[in-house]
């Protein structure tokens, strides 16, 4: 009792919470065949590949189960597929980010780019900037999730009553990528609290921000399970909640790199956009659609810019613009310290998944620059300790920078 009550003042979830103790990460750099080997693995109970890279010569992570770990290194071994072991137990980094967070200041304090924030924290820091900038910043709910939290855009804008070409962009539709809604939040921040900087990338050009896309699986991901993914929507099979957001849009649906088994974690839904988290982001992006020029979404991990198509290996007619801005972005990225991207289209460079939001918004929305982007790093993935935010973020401002002048320039 003592405990429990002491857990809920620190705001930690003890009961319920998934431990991955034991859980090991595997690396492997598998040639094509190796990779037609291990996807037998993909959606066995005890695995979760992390990535899923198909262009040669890149990695592939593979969280294992303690069940699971000695039958699976003997097939490695069987089959002659090298690894090296990235993680020896995924549990140790979840209770590091607990002490961290635990340790934290719970005094009220000037946003930092050193914690993760939770949604709420989130969103009173967004009223905070629409009271304290009125001329710069308006906020508006499209919609509530499954669950009835806000999903909240913040509307950047220095005039032009929306006659300004428009960039939208969204983080965290996969709960557990929390660096996407934190590097979010600093694009905010940045846009914002420090406009005599940056007032270039605003005095022409709108942003559309809506930090957390899947607010009730990002705070699942806090409270139960830091390994959860999708949202948490009630699925034809009980027990097994949640759909791919990213495999639920409406264009290509579910053709290929997606699941139609609830279970997995690529379910790609019963019906395209059964989610209304992504309908939310659907309808405002179709009311906006004349105005926005540009969508960014961000994901982790792996460094990637990538752009259509996800559903088939084809490039868009307009490829060879959007491989050049992103290798722009890039070179600003690595300018600032951090390592390049790979870039290409999402098909080709790492794998076929139909039903994202980026192929929706080039291909439905008519929003021709459409990008997702793989936050760094490599190494931490999903679990990028906050020690590293700072430095992450700061970085890929600058690939924003980018985004932010091309829009300016060219509408
Ligand atoms: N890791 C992302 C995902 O699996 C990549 C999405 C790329 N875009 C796409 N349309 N497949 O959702
Ligand atoms: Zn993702």
């Amino acid at each position: 009792m003592r405990l429990l009550l002491l857990a809920a003042v620190l705001g930690i979830a003890l009961a319920a919470r998934v431990s991955y103790d034991g859980h090991k990460v595997l690396r492997v750099n598998p040639t094509d065949d190796q990779l037609a080997l291990l996807m037998q693995f993909k959606n066995r109970p005890g695995f979760s590949f992390r990535n899923e890279p198909r262009r040669t010569g890149a990695n592939l992570d593979i969280m294992v189960s303690p069940e699971q770990h000695a039958a699976f290194l003997s097939f490695l071994k069987e089959k002659n597929i090298g690894f090296h072991v990235l993680f020896d137990n995924i549990q140790t980094l979840i209770e590091a980010e607990d002490r961290r967070q635990r340790s934290m200041s719970k005094v009220p304090r000037a946003i930092s780019f050193d914690q993760y924030y939770r949604y709420d924290e989130i969103n009173s820091y967004l009223e905070e900037l629409a009271a304290k900038y009125p001329n710069l910043v308006t906020l508006e709910s499209i919609g509530k999730s499954y669950e009835g939290r806000d999903m909240v855009v913040i509307k950047i804008s220095s005039g032009g009553s929306g006659t300004r070409p428009a960039i939208l962009i969204d983080g965290g539709i996969h709960a557990r990528e929390w660096i996407a809604p934190a590097t979010a939040l600093y694009v905010i921040n940045q846009l914002v609290e420090n406009n005599a900087a940056n007032s270039a990338l605003t005095d022409a050009v709108d942003w559309y921000i809506l930090p957390v896309l899947n607010p009730d699986g990002y705070e699942y991901s806090h409270t139960e399970d830091r390994m959860w993914r999708k949202t948490v929507s009630v699925t034809p099979i009980s027990g097994c909640p949640g759909v791919d957001g990213n495999r639920n849009f409406g264009f290509h649906w579910n053709e290929v790199g997606a699941s139609d088994y609830p279970c997995y974690e690529d379910y790609a839904g019963e019906v395209a956009f059964s989610e209304i988290e992504a309908r939310n982001l659907r309808d405002f992006a179709l009311a906006n659609k004349e105005q926005i020029k540009l969508y960014l979404t961000f994901h982790s991990y792996g460094g990637y810019l990538l752009y259509p198509w996800g559903y088939t290996s084809e490039l868009p007619p307009d490829w060879h613009t959007l491989q050049e801005l992103a290798a722009d972005a890039s070179l600003a990225h690595l300018n600032a310290g951090g390592d390049p991207f790979t870039i290409g289209s999402s098909t080709n460079v790492l794998y076929a998944a139909a039903g994202g939001s980026d192929d929706y918004m080039k291909g439905v929305a008519g929003i021709e620059l459409s990008y997702t982007a793989e936050l760094t790093d490599t190494y931490y993935g999903f679990q990028l300790p906050a020690e590293l935010i700072n430095e992450t973020v700061t970085r890929f401002f600058e690939s924003v920078r980018v985004f932010g002048s091309y829009v300016k320039e060219n509408f």
